[in-house]
């Protein structure tokens, strides 16, 4: 059968046969490429011939049994074996927005207590509009004990006191919208507070309906119900000592899990998307919204792949049974009723699992993001290393040519959880304004919407912290203790710290300069490289192709049938021939004075013919 043609894959099947069923196709890439190994070896040859039931004895024990079955249940799952189907590019809004992330606490600070606000925001709408923005998404701004700074939500329908007032958002929501903007909030389900009303009456009192609104376990608190590892560090689960009770919180001891095999909680949630959406918001970008459907019975996950991804247990939620049947429900009863707009975070699902989520005729999500260009393979973010900016240009090029059409992805280098990638890629402060500008001209002019983090348009770089005192993150925090544990010293650990902190994105904007100041330069790149995607929409909807991707370089047209714009950047710091475009007219280079014969240290250019 050809690829992504339907069959059973079964323990006979051969590896190359799992590899060609588009969910097995992403769960092998990832694999490999985590694990370094070129995937010709599993297309053909010994390995691909290899049946999966010999997988468990030939890595001697390190993939399980259990593992082997929840792979091959995955792939066999109603339709996870079937071709995603294909296209024409249908017209959207938000398709062609460029969108701006706000990280409300770090933001704006109109009071002058510190902390970024929502008057703060409203304060620099018109910054906003004027760098060419047409849609805001906001981090969470409700009410929350800050364990992780408002992705706790103790009330969805509050805003949090030191934002601002419901009055406030108001305002806020009127200004974006009476500037032609448009706002999308963040809806974020996978869990609650451990102080939201639901867990505190759920964990007093078992008999209460909201007891099964979470993943409650009973024990004697000795082991774990099971070995899933949290995000932030530890077990996923807390115990309870006076309920005798443990709960699931993939995130902080204080971020419980919702159950959403629980139909009167999903209500719940689709009754609030609705109240914000009746109040006039756009959309919701939807926090770690593949992790909602969790395999039945909670099992274990498996050792060896928990040690490759880093987290045990994984492969049990983040592409879950149900998924697909609650972005349909949400859709259905919250979403259409409203045309809003939806963009999901989604780790861990590769390009045919997106394709899956993202098919315009399923009736799921809009769009999704995708995080395996945040770091080159092999990689983690807690390292110190070099990113390979020739591994982006393979990225950019195999989504752009394997997504389909009737699919739409959501391009971006930074947000709150992550270090800023300018630091990621080339410290040099000389070099920094061709390097951000470059990254720019790619985000402007590849298939995709680009989602814009604050900052990234003065050309901010990571934070030099000089202390864990300066760290307040709770993954950091957590992680840093970790690391103790593990015999690390306190300076070994602080420089892993450094090195992959989230802290770097959440420091206040430097509107008045500090440790950090802003580059006006890159501002005016960023504003004129806005305008040139939003004058010319063949950026969006034209039609792509690979001119040049020899090591250093990515060059390629995005095109229709009268006219075609060729991006020619340097992905190197040394000097390169630049592309010949006879008959071409320059239409941008970050260079002034730009060579004809040679592209500079990270310089890029768009032409038209
Ligand atoms: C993803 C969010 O972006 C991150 O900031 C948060 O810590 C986790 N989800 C948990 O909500």
């Amino acid at each position: 059968m050809n690829m992504w043609g339907r069959k059973m894959i079964t323990r006979n099947s051969k590896i190359k046969e799992a590899f060609n069923t588009p969910v097995g196709h992403d769960v092998i890439s990832k694999i490999l490429l985590q694990a370094n190994i070129k995937d010709k070896y599993v297309k053909g040859g010994i390995i691909g011939n290899l049946k999966l039931k010999t997988l468990a004895k030939l890595s001697g024990g390190k993939v399980s049994e259990g593992f082997l079955n929840t792979f091959i249940d995955l792939l066999n799952r109603d339709d996870s074996n079937e071709a995603p189907k294909d296209g024409e590019i249908s017209h959207k809004w938000w398709k062609e927005a460029v969108f701006y992330q706000i990280y409300p606490r770090s933001f704006n600070d109109a009071n002058g207590d510190g902390i970024g606000d929502l008057r703060g925001i409203i304060e620099k709408l018109d910054y906003i509009k004027d760098l060419g923005v047409d849609a805001i998404w906001l981090s969470p701004i409700y009410d929350s004990p800050n364990d992780d700074n408002g992705y706790d939500i103790r009330d969805y329908r509050k805003i949090m006191t030191e934002f601002g007032t419901m009055e406030d958002f108001d305002e806020l929501l009127k200004g974006i919208h009476d500037r032609g903007m448009r706002l999308i909030m963040d809806l974020v389900v996978n869990h609650t507070s451990d102080e939201h009303p639901w867990f505190q009456e759920a964990l007093k009192n078992p008999d209460s309906p909201y007891r099964k609104y979470y993943l409650f376990r009973e024990g004697d608190g000795t082991t774990p119900p099971n070995n899933w590892k949290s995000f932030f560090s530890g077990s996923a689960w807390n115990y309870y000592d006076e309920q005798k009770v443990w709960a699931l919180h993939l995130f902080s001891k204080k971020q419980m899990d919702l159950n959403w095999e629980c139909e009167e909680m999903r209500k719940d949630v689709i009754d609030m998307i609705k109240f914000w959406l009746s109040k006039g918001v756009d959309g919701f970008r939807m926090d770690v919204i593949n992790y909602i459907s969790k395999d039945e019975g909670l099992p274990d996950g498996d050792k060896a792949i928990g040690e490759l991804m880093g987290f045990t247990g994984v492969e049990h939620y983040f592409y879950g049974p149900k998924l697909h049947d609650y972005f349909k429900e949400i859709r259905k009863e919250a979403f259409d009723p409203f045309e809003a707009f939806s963009v999901g975070e989604t780790p861990g699902i590769g390009l045919n699992m997106a394709r899956k989520v993202t098919g315009e005729e399923r009736k799921e999500l809009d769009m999704v993001f995708s995080f395996d260009h945040l770091e080159t393979p092999g990689h983690t973010k807690f390292e110190d290393y070099k990113y390979d900016l020739d591994y982006l240009k393979k990225y950019l090029d195999n989504w752009t040519v394997n997504y389909g059409n009737n699919c739409w992805q959501a391009f971006f280098y930074n947000n709150h959880d992550n270090p800023r990638m300018i630091s990621k890629i080339d410290t040099d402060p000389r070099r920094r304004f061709y390097l951000g500008s470059m990254l720019a001209v790619l985000q402007f002019t590849v298939k995709g919407t680009p989602f814009v983090f604050q900052g990234d348009e003065m050309g901010l770089t990571n934070y030099p912290f000089k202390s864990m005192d300066q760290i307040t993150d709770v993954e950091a925090k957590n992680y840093y203790k970790e690391l103790l544990d593990m015999g690390k010293t306190p300076e070994e650990a602080f420089k892993i710290i450094i090195s992959g902190t989230r802290e770097h994105t959440r420091m206040m904007l430097p509107w008045k300069p500090g440790v950090q100041v802003i580059d006006p330069t890159m501002t005016e790149a960023y504003k004129e490289l806005i305008r040139i995607r939003k004058e010319n929409p063949l950026l969006v909807y034209g039609d792509y192709e690979l001119l040049m991707g020899d090591k250093g370089r990515y060059t390629y047209a995005r095109f229709d049938k009268d006219t075609s714009y060729v991006i020619d950047c340097n992905l190197t710091t040394g000097e390169i021939p630049a592309l010949d475009v006879p008959d071409g007219r320059l239409m941008y280079s970050n260079y002034e004075e730009p060579y004809a014969e040679v592209l500079k240290a990270y310089e890029g250019r768009i032409w038209v013919v």
